[in-house]
C-alpha cells in the first residue's frame, strides 16, 4: 500500500475561501435552459415554468452564484428580446449554437430563478455584435431604481425593485475565432476599458470581469492577458479563465493528473496580471474569475457548423463516470488551493450541457457522478484555505511526467472550529494510507471520512439507475492528534474534522 502524510495547521493559511468559488453557469445552449431549468407544463414546474426538481438539486449542490446567459451565446444576444410579455417576444436565430431561440426564458425568469435558488447573479454583456450602449441599457434596466426609460421598462414588466446585480462579465471568450464578433487583444482591451468605465459611472458598485484566454492552448495565451490588461487593469476587478479537459486515447492517468495543467494555468495568469500591475504601478491585486471549468469530451462534438437549426437540441450531454468525478474533484482542489487569487468559480454548465444535473423533458432530474464532489466541496470548504504540503508517492503519466498520486486541499473555519480535507487518490490500483497531523488542532476528531469510488471506474449514473454512484461514509470516530485513513484506489475523499468540545 502507498503511504502519504500531510499536516493540517490553521497557521498555514493560503487565503479566505470566497463562497463565490462554488458557482455554476446557465447558458442558452442545448437543453440547459429549455427542458433543463425551465419547462412550462412539466409536472414539477412552478408558476413561471421553473423546474422545482432542478432547483432543489441545484440547492443541494450548494451553488452560490450563476453566470448567465452565455457563453458563446451572449455574443449575438439581444437582451431586450427576453423581457416583457412572453407572447410578444421574438424568435431568433442563435448563431453561436445554430439554434432557434424562442426567448421564452429571459432576464426576469433568470432573476426569479436565481433568487429562488438563493444564489448570486452574474451577468455577461454582449461585446461581440454589440457594445457599450447596449451594455449600459442593460445595466440601467437591471440596477437603476426607476424614473428612466430602461428602469421604467423593468418596472412595467413587473419587476418593481432593481435587481442590484454586482458581477458583470465584459463579453465572453473574445480571443476565440469561433466567437461571434471575435476581436484582437488590442481591440478588445480598449472596448472592455471603455465599457467598464461607463458602466462604473452608471453604477459604481459593479464588479467587472475582463475576458482572459479561452484556454491555455490558445496561440495568443499570455500575450492576450497582458495586452488586454494593459488597457483595462484599473477598470476591472477580475480576469476570466476557462478550462475544459477530457481523456485522450484512453490515457486515464494523464487525465487524472490534468489538474496539474489547471494549477499551472492559474499560476501563469496570476504572473501575467502581476506583471501588468507592476508595469502600470497599480495598487490593486487582480483576482481571477474561473467562470468556465469542467470535464468536456469535446472530441465528440461535431462543431457548431455541423449543427442543424433546432430548438433546444441535445448538445454535449456528456454522461460522467467515476473517473470524471475524481477529475472534477481535483479541479475543486486546485481552486481551493488558489483561494488567495481565485475569487469566483463557475462550473460549466448546470443542467444537461456538460452538467452535474441531467433532466428528461416531462421526466425526472438526476445527479451525475460529478455532482457529488462539487456538492461536498461547496458544503465543507468553509473559512480559510490551508496549505497542506502532502508527501506522497508519484505516478508516471505520459502527458505530465511524474505526478503526485495524492492531491489535496484543506479548509479551516475558525468560527465553528471545524476543518475539512479534500483528497483524491489518483492511483487506480493502489490504496493510500494517509496520515494527517492534527497537532495544531488539539482535541479535534475525525467526524467522518466520505468516499466516492467504485470498482468499476467507468460506472455512471443514469435515468434508470440515478444513484449508482454516491459518496459513502467509510470511517469516523475518535481519532485525535494524528489520524490515519485509507484512501481507496481512484477515489475522492472528504475528511470532516470536528471542533474540540
Ligand atoms: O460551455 C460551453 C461553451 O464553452 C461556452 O459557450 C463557451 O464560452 C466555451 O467555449
Amino acid at each position: 500500500m502507498n503511504v502519504a502524510r500531510l499536516t493540517l495547521d490553521p497557521a498555514f493559511r493560503i487565503g479566505s475561501i470566497d463562497r463565490r468559488l462554488f458557482g455554476s453557469f446557465v447558458e442558452h445552449m442545448g437543453r440547459c435552459v429549455y427542458t433543463g431549468v425551465f419547462e412550462p407544463g412539466h409536472p414539477r414546474a412552478d408558476d413561471l415554468g421553473l423546474r422545482q426538481d432542478v432547483l432543489e438539486l441545484a440547492r443541494e449542490m450548494g451553488v452560490t452564484l450563476v453566470r448567465y446567459p452565455g457563453g458563446n451565446f451572449v455574443s449575438n444576444y439581444r437582451w431586450e428580446d427576453g423581457v416583457g410579455p412572453r407572447e410578444s417576444r421574438p424568435t431568433r436565430l442563435d448563431l453561436a449554437w445554430r439554434s432557434i431561440e424562442t426567448n421564452q426564458f429571459g432576464l426576469s425568469e433568470y432573476m426569479a430563478w436565481v433568487r429562488r435558488l438563493g444564489a448570486e447573479p452574474m451577468m455577461a454583456v454582449n461585446l461581440g455584435t454589440r457594445g457599450l450602449p447596449e451594455a449600459l441599457d442593460l445595466l440601467e434596466y437591471c440596477n437603476y431604481p426607476g424614473g428612466t426609460e430602461m428602469s421604467d421598462r423593468r418596472i412595467k414588466n413587473g419587476d418593481l425593485q432593481p435587481y442590484g446585480i454586482k458581477l458583470w462579465c465584459l463579453g465572453n471568450e473574445m480571443d476565440g475565432p469561433w466567437q461571434i464578433g471575435h476581436q484582437t487583444a488590442a481591440e478588445y482591451g480598449r472596448k472592455a476599458a471603455e465599457t467598464a468605465r461607463a458602466m462604473r459611472r452608471l453604477d459604481p458598485s459593479v464588479e467587472l470581469v475582463a475576458c482572459g484566454s479561452s484556454n491555455r492552448q490558445m496561440p495568443t495565451f499570455g500575450a492576450w492577458e497582458a495586452t488586454v490588461l494593459e488597457q483595462c487593469y484599473d477598470q476591472v476587478d477580475y480576469i476570466s479563465m476557462h478550462a475544459y479537459y477530457q481523456e485522450h486515447d484512453g490515457d486515464t492517468d494523464s487525465f487524472l493528473a490534468s489538474a496539474v495543467d489547471m494549477d499551472a494555468f492559474i499560476d501563469d495568469v496570476v504572473a501575467t496580471a502581476d506583471h501588468v500591475r507592476a508595469k502600470t504601478r497599480s495598487e490593486k491585486k487582480l483576482r481571477i474569475s474561473f467562470d468556465e471549468w469542467n470535464v468536456w469530451y469535446a472530441d465528440r462534438f461535431p462543431g457548431e457548423s455541423a449543427l442543424e437549426w433546432q430548438q433546444a437540441p441535445r448538445l454535449i450531454e456528456d454522461e460522467y463516470s467515476v473517473v470524471d468525478a475524481l477529475v472534477v474533484g481535483t479541479y475543486l482542489i486546485s481552486l481551493i488551493g488558489h483561494a488567495d487569487r481565485v475569487a469566483i468559480g463557475a462550473q460549466a454548465q448546470l443542467a444537461n450541457v456538460i452538467a452535474p444535473i441531467r433532466t428528461e423533458p416531462g421526466g425526472p432530474a438526476w445527479r451525475q457522478t460529478i455532482f457529488h464532489p462539487f456538492a461536498q466541496a461547496a458544503r465543507f470548504a468553509r473559512g480559510e484555505a490551508l496549505r497542506v504540503e502532502p508527501v506522497a508517492p508519484s505516478i508516471e503519466t505520459k502527458k505530465y511526467g511524474a505526478v503526485p498520486a495524492l492531491t489535496a486541499a484543506a479548509s479551516y473555519d475558525a468560527g465553528s472550529g471545524s476543518a475539512a480535507l479534500f483528497a483524491v487518490n489518483r492511483d487506480r490500483a493502489e490504496p493510500i494510507e494517509l496520515t494527517v497531523d492534527l497537532r495544531a488542532l488539539p482535541g479535534a476528531t475525525l467526524r467522518a471520512h466520505h468516499v466516492l469510488s467504485d470498482d468499476d471506474h467507468r460506472a455512471t449514473n443514469t435515468q434508470q439507475n440515478p444513484d449508482r454512484i454516491v459518496p459513502r461514509v467509510i470511517a469516523g470516530g475518535e481519532q485525535t492528534g494524528q489520524i490515519t485513513v485509507t484512501l481507496p484506489p481512484a477515489s475522492w475523499n472528504v475528511l470532516e474534522i470536528s471542533a474540540p468540545e
